[in-house]
């Protein structure tokens, strides 16, 4: 399994780096329009720089034929451009069409097993399950996850499934468990990950201890 950042910000995705566990990243305009007016372009290029990765970047057309368009442009950019396009009917034919020209592809938004079937039928790199936003409606967000990895296993599809919209710790523990190749998850998530209360407790009692058996100085 793998960690994708989802975000942005170029101050998180280095801080993020240093850890060593993060593979890619995933941006959409709604974690653009966060950033001050920065370019998409500039974005993706800095961020290109620290994560040798794939980065889906978000297609914003809404017909077939700009959609491919719109995804030729974004892939222009860098090798590790995955383009993401949203899936309804003009989305598919888009997917399938980039994905023919040999475009990686993310297909966004994904909210039935049937959806994912289609891009995955498509041609699609990734698919991205959008757990949080099913949770906020009252759906089993995590039921789709286990059921996109059931349909891509099954049948030997070579889709990815990306869980996407995690928004705390447990998602992440339950999309590993659910079989997802990938989690994306909101640097916040990252962090709160790394912590236990009763790590921070065993490292101050093994730093009393290594005082006391002289390892370290004493702190006065
Ligand atoms: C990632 O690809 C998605 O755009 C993102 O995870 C959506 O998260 P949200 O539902 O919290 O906005």
């Amino acid at each position: 399994m793998q960690l994708f950042l989802d975000t942005a910000s170029i101050d998180e995705v280095r801080k993020a780096a240093r850890l060593g566990v993060i593979s890619g990243v995933t941006t959409n305009p709604t974690l653009l329009a966060k950033e001050g007016g920065v370019s998409y372009r500039q974005r993706v290029l800095e961020i290109a720089e620290v994560i040798d990765g794939p980065i889906s970047v978000e297609c914003v057309s809404r017909t077939a034929d700009e959609l491919v368009c719109e995804a030729r442009e974004l892939a222009s950019w860098h090798p590790n451009v995955v383009v993401k396009i949203p899936i309804d009917d003009q989305g598919l034919e888009a997917i399938a069409r980039c994905s023919r020209e040999g475009i990686r592809v993310n297909t966004t938004l994904i909210f039935s097993p049937n959806q994912a079937l289609l891009a995955a039928l498509a041609g699609a790199a990734y698919l991205s399950p959008f757990v949080g936003r099913l949770d906020d409606v009252g759906h089993d967000g995590m039921e789709l996850v286990r059921q996109c990895v059931a349909i891509v296993e099954t049948h030997g599809l070579p889709a990815r499934v990306l869980a996407a919209s995690l928004r705390h710790p447990l998602h992440v523990t339950q999309a590993a468990l659910a079989g997802a190749h990938i989690a994306t998850i909101p640097p916040s998530v990252l962090w709160q990950m790394v912590k236990h209360p009763l790590t921070d407790v065993g490292i101050e009692r093994f730093l009393a201890d290594a005082r006391v058996a002289g390892l370290i100085p004493s702190a006065d």
